[in-house]
C-alpha cells in the first residue's frame, strides 16, 4: 500500500478541496492508498504537521471554498524566513523536511499550488523526492497548463460585481472602477471585463496611457454614455511606470503585494475628466466561496490524473489541461516562466473590434 502525501500551498482559491477529495477518492477506491494531509502547505513538512486523511473527511467537501488542510504563502523551506532579535533571517530547512517525508514514511508527495508553490515542488523533486505538482491559483499564470482551477470561479464572482456596478455608474453617471487581482497576468482583468461588458480595460501586459483612458471616457459621454466602467488589474500600470505595491510582506518569500491602481486611476480620470469616479477593489472576494461547476470538474479531473501518475511513477510531472485533454508537463518546465495574456491574444483582438479600449 502507498502512502501519499498531499499540501496545499500559496493563496487559496475555489476548488482546492474538489482536488483534494479527487485525488483522495481515486487513491482510496481504485488502489488501496493510504491519504495523508499535511497542515498548512510546506509550514506543516517542516513542523510534521499531518493527519490521515479518510474517506470520510474527503466526503462532502466538493463545494468547499478554501482548503481543508490550511495553507501558507510564506513558507519556503528552502529559505525560511525566521525572526531573530527582530530581524528576519533565512534558513535552508529543506533537509529536514526530506527527513520528515521519511520519517511520514511517504511514498510520494502531491504539492497543490501556484507557481511558488510548484518552484519549491520541483526543487524537492530535484533534491530526490517523488512529487507530483497540480496547479490551482485564480491568476491563472502557470505555464504549461491553459487553464488552473480557481481562475473560473474568480472570473464569476468578478463579472458578477461588474454587473452590479453598472447600475450605480449608470444611474450616477459615474465612472467605476473595479479593481481585480491577478498579479503580474491580467487574464483576471481580461477576462472579466469582457464578460462584464467593461468599457476599458486595463491589464499589466499592456502598460496604458492615462490620456487615451481620459478621451474614451469623455468620447462616450459626448455619445450619451454618461457612464464608464473601467476594470483594472491589480498588476497594471502607466507605460513607463511602476506597478502600485500595496506592502511588502518582508516574511514572503515572495514579498511584493499589489493594490491600489484603482484609487490612483480615479484621482487621475476625475481631475481630467471632471467626472465623478468611484473605485471598488473586490481583492480576496474572488478567492472565497464554492467552486463553478467548471472548476470542480477541472479540480476532479487534474486530481484523477494526478493519481495515474503516482501509479505510473511518473513523478516531476504538472498536470495540466491542454485544449480539451488533461496531460502533464514536466515540473521543470511548468516553473520555467509565469503564463502571461500573449499579446496577439484572440480575446483582445475581439475586445478592441467591440470597441473596448484598453488604454492605449
Ligand atoms: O496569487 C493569488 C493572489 O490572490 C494574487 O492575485 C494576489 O496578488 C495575491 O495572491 C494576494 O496575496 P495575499 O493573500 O498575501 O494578500
Amino acid at each position: 500500500m502507498e502512502r501519499i502525501g498531499v499540501l496545499t500551498g500559496g493563496g487559496d482559491c475555489p476548488g482546492i478541496n474538489a482536488v483534494i477529495r479527487a485525488v483522495a477518492k481515486t487513491a482510496i477506491n481504485d488502489y488501496g492508498w493510504e491519504i495523508i494531509g499535511i497542515e498548512d502547505g510546506y509550514l506543516g513538512l517542516i513542523e510534521k504537521r499531518f493527519r490521515r486523511l479518510t474517506y470520510d473527511d474527503v466526503s462532502g467537501i466538493l463545494t468547499l471554498g478554501g482548503t481543508i488542510l490550511g495553507t501558507s504563502n510564506k513558507t519556503n523551506p528552502f529559505a525560511q524566513p525566521m525572526k531573530i532579535k527582530k530581524r528576519i533571517v533565512f534558513r535552508d530547512f529543506s533537509k529536514h523536511c526530506i527527513e520528515n517525508f521519511k520519517k511520514m514514511h511517504l511514498d510520494c508527495l502531491v504539492c497543490i499550488g501556484g507557481d511558488g508553490t510548484l518552484r519549491i515542488a520541483y526543487k524537492f523533486f530535484e533534491k530526490g523526492l517523488p512529487i507530483i505538482g497540480i496547479p490551482k491559483t485564480i491568476d491563472n499564470d502557470v505555464w504549461g497548463t491553459d487553464l488552473t482551477f480557481g481562475f473560473d470561479s474568480a472570473v464569476l464572482t468578478a463579472t458578477e460585481a461588474i454587473d452590479k456596478i453598472h447600475t450605480t455608474a449608470q444611474s450616477h453617471h459615474r465612472v467605476m472602477i473595479v479593481e481585480v487581482m491577478g498579479r503580474y497576468a491580467g487574464w483576471l482583468a481580461l477576462c472579466s471585463g469582457v464578460a462584464g461588458g467593461g468599457d476599458i480595460i486595463l491589464i499589466p501586459e499592456i502598460p496604458f496611457e492615462i490620456e487615451k483612458i481620459c478621451a474614451r471616457v469623455k468620447e462616450r459621454n459626448k455619445k450619451g454614455k454618461r457612464f464608464s466602467i473601467v476594470v483594472v488589474a491589480e498588476g497594471a500600470h502607466p507605460r513607463g511606470g511602476r506597478m502600485v505595491v500595496q506592502r511588502v510582506v518582508k516574511d514572503s518569500p515572495d514579498p511584493l503585494r499589489l493594490g491600489g491602481i484603482g484609487n490612483l486611476l480615479a484621482e487621475e480620470i476625475e481631475n481630467r475628466t471632471g467626472i465623478e469616479c468611484r473605485v471598488t477593489v473586490l481583492g480576496h472576494l474572488l478567492r472565497g466561496g464554492s467552486p463553478s461547476a467548471f472548476d470542480r470538474i477541472l479540480a476532479t479531473r487534474f486530481g484523477e490524473y494526478a493519481v495515474k501518475l503516482i501509479k505510473e511513477k511518473d513523478f516531476g510531472e504538472m498536470v495540466a489541461l491542454q485544449g480539451r485533454e488533461i496531460n502533464s508537463i514536466s515540473l521543470k518546465e511548468a516553473v520555467s516562466q509565469i503564463k502571461k495574456v500573449p499579446l496577439n491574444h484572440q480575446l483582445l483582438k475581439a475586445a478592441l473590434s467591440l470597441g473596448t479600449s484598453l488604454g492605449i
